[in-house]
């Protein structure tokens, strides 16, 4: 069971006094992939124009370039709304990149109002993610996106 009280704690102490977005971003996601249990890639895609580019992340290499609307980031940009995926082959359209994930969940990232891209976290076990893990994942990006506010993105 994850702390996720405590991994907040660890992202503020992690970010709150440096203003640099791509440190902050590679830092945010080395302190979740390492903390949470279950998880083969865990990564931001950055919302560049019309299109998600991949940013920092942790695990196998992934496909760079994902459309707006399409897989399960896309639709998690598109939407505004997490995407809890209890079985990857069951979410049509879904993108494979690492043949082993079998479920995932991606929290777009909204900074002052505005989509700046998504946190995306894929498990290899089916049905990795709960409803607690979803509350405490959003919770945590909420904490990241709040310390970058003002401050700019990658
Ligand atoms: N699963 C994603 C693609 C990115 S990889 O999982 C790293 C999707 O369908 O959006």
């Amino acid at each position: 069971m994850t702390d996720y009280k405590m991994l907040e704690s660890q992202a503020e102490a992690l970010l709150r006094d440096e203003p640099d977005g791509l440190a902050s971003a590679a830092n945010f996601v080395a302190l979740l992939y390492n903390a949470l249990d279950d998880v083969n890639w865990l990564g931001i895609y950055v919302l560049r124009g019309d299109e998600l580019v991949l940013g920092p992340f942790q695990g196998h290499p992934a496909c760079v370039r994902i459309a707006m609307g399409s897989g399960v980031c896309g639709t998690a940009a598109a939407t505004l709304a997490t995407q809890r995926v209890p079985d990857v082959r069951a979410f049509p359209g879904h993108i494979v990149c690492d043949a082993a994930s079998r479920s995932e969940i991606v929290v777009p990232l909204v900074i002052d109002g505005v989509l700046v891209g998504v946190l995306d976290i894929d498990s290899p076990s089916l049905d990795r993610f709960s409803r607690g893990d979803q509350d405490g994942i959003e919770r945590l990006c909420a904490t990241f996106c709040r310390l970058r506010s003002g401050r700019g993105f990658l």
